[in-house]
């Protein structure tokens, strides 16, 4: 008996990925670079979506771009390196999600379109979520995530058959855990019915457009590896899942372990590297040093005595004896005195100089 699930997901369809946001939250890591292009365990973020679009046999990918346009197809080329077919679509003024889905649609060559937001990390088969999207004979499916914290979210309750039956706002007991995971599969003529050439909202407008419509959306559940690296905090554990193996992808340019130490990087013996932690090209730890479940872009410098916890470090950093970092965001070329503490929820601009001593959480000796 042939398996029809796995069948069905395994004919053609087109991938798009939605790139063009400006990654807000992440500032100021976005000021030099789109959120999906970030150093994440050693490539841009986008490296490992798009080796999970390339495992599950989707070979045509759409991306869809506003904010810094020109850094994706500098980067990824046509994508023959990666074995896909890569096109990107520029929006001249943000479309929006839905928006930037509809300006997509004349590159269409498939009857579905598998959409993925380019900033989840997700261990879910595409070709899963595409055959239960056919073997439902939807008009949309939404991959659906089930979290511990539901009302910090919009939830999508679904009924028996795993027919969405609404979208509801974020409310203090929502009746269902699960929510909206950000990848989707649409009917190539779903797509062609958004409203072209002015910003839409999937989530606000399409959705609960199409389901006011009668439309049949599916909701598709499962319980692999999901986050959302949009937060500070979220990208730091999402690069850590990568390079200790938690997160899977077919980008980590390096071994799974502990820590992953780019090329011309070096780490003193005594130096303490771990959780997860990724030390950029060309970048320094050394001697006493701890970094823990960190990300540190090329060339930063942590000296000697320095504690790095749970923070993100940009191109060229230089970390002071003695310094603490926890829960810290630092722009490129940021310069951080010796002894001083920058605590959860801290992000210093690029090339801010901060004095020895000059910024303290703690009286000090
Ligand atoms: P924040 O500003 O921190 O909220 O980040 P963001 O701009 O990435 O927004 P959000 O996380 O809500 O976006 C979800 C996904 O949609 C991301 O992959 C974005 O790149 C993408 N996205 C958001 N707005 C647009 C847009 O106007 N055009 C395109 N092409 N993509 C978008």
């Amino acid at each position: 008996m042939p398996d029809l699930h796995s069948q069905r997901g395994n004919s053609p369809a087109d991938a798009i990925v939605l790139v063009g946001g400006k990654g807000t939250r992440l500032r100021p890591l976005t000021l030099s670079a789109p959120k999906p292009m970030l150093p994440t365990a050693g490539v841009p973020f986008l490296s490992h979506l798009l080796s999970r679009i390339k495992a599950a046999g989707l070979t045509h990918v759409i991306l869809g771009t506003s904010y810094q346009p020109e850094v994706f197809e500098k980067y990824f080329g046509d994508g023959s390196a990666i074995g896909l077919e890569l096109e990107y679509v520029v929006e001249a003024e943000p479309l929006d999600t839905a928006g930037a889905i509809r300006n997509v649609a004349d590159r269409l060559r498939s009857d579905d379109a598998v959409i993925f937001n380019g900033d989840i990390l997700s261990g879910t088969d595409p070709r899963a979520l595409l055959g239960s999207h056919r073997d439902a004979g939807a008009d949309v499916t939404l991959h659906l995530v089930k979290v511990a914290d539901p009302a910090r979210f919009g939830s999508v309750p679904t009924d028996e058959a795993g027919r969405v039956t609404a979208f509801l706002e974020k409310s203090p007991n929502p009746p269902t855990d699960q929510i909206n995971a950000g990848c989707y599969v649409f009917r190539r003529n779903v797509i062609e019915a958004i409203p072209a050439g002015r910003p839409v909202s999937v989530e606000r407008e399409t959705f609960p457009g199409l389901l006011g419509a009668g439309a049949h959306l599916h909701g598709f559940v499962d319980a692999a590896y999901w986050l959302d690296v949009g937060t500070p905090a979220a990208f730091v554990q999402g690069s850590a899942d990568l390079v200790r193996g938690i997160a899977p992808t077919g980008a980590l340019p390096g071994p799974v372990g502990e820590r992953l130490v780019l090329a011309g990087a070096t780490v003193a013996a005594d130096a303490v590297v771990d959780g997860g932690s990724v030390i950029g090209a060309g970048a320094k730890v050394l001697p006493g040093a701890t970094v823990t479940s960190s990300v540190l872009f090329d060339g930063v410098h942590v000296e000697p005595g320095a504690v790095v916890t749970n923070s993100v470090l940009g191109k060229g950093v230089r970390v002071g004896a003695g310094a603490v970092l926890r829960g810290a965001v630092l722009g490129d070329g940021v310069s951080v005195g010796a002894d001083c503490e920058l605590i959860d929820g801290a992000r210093v601009w690029p090339e801010v100089r901060l004095p020895d001593g000059g910024i303290r959480f703690s009286p000090g000796t």
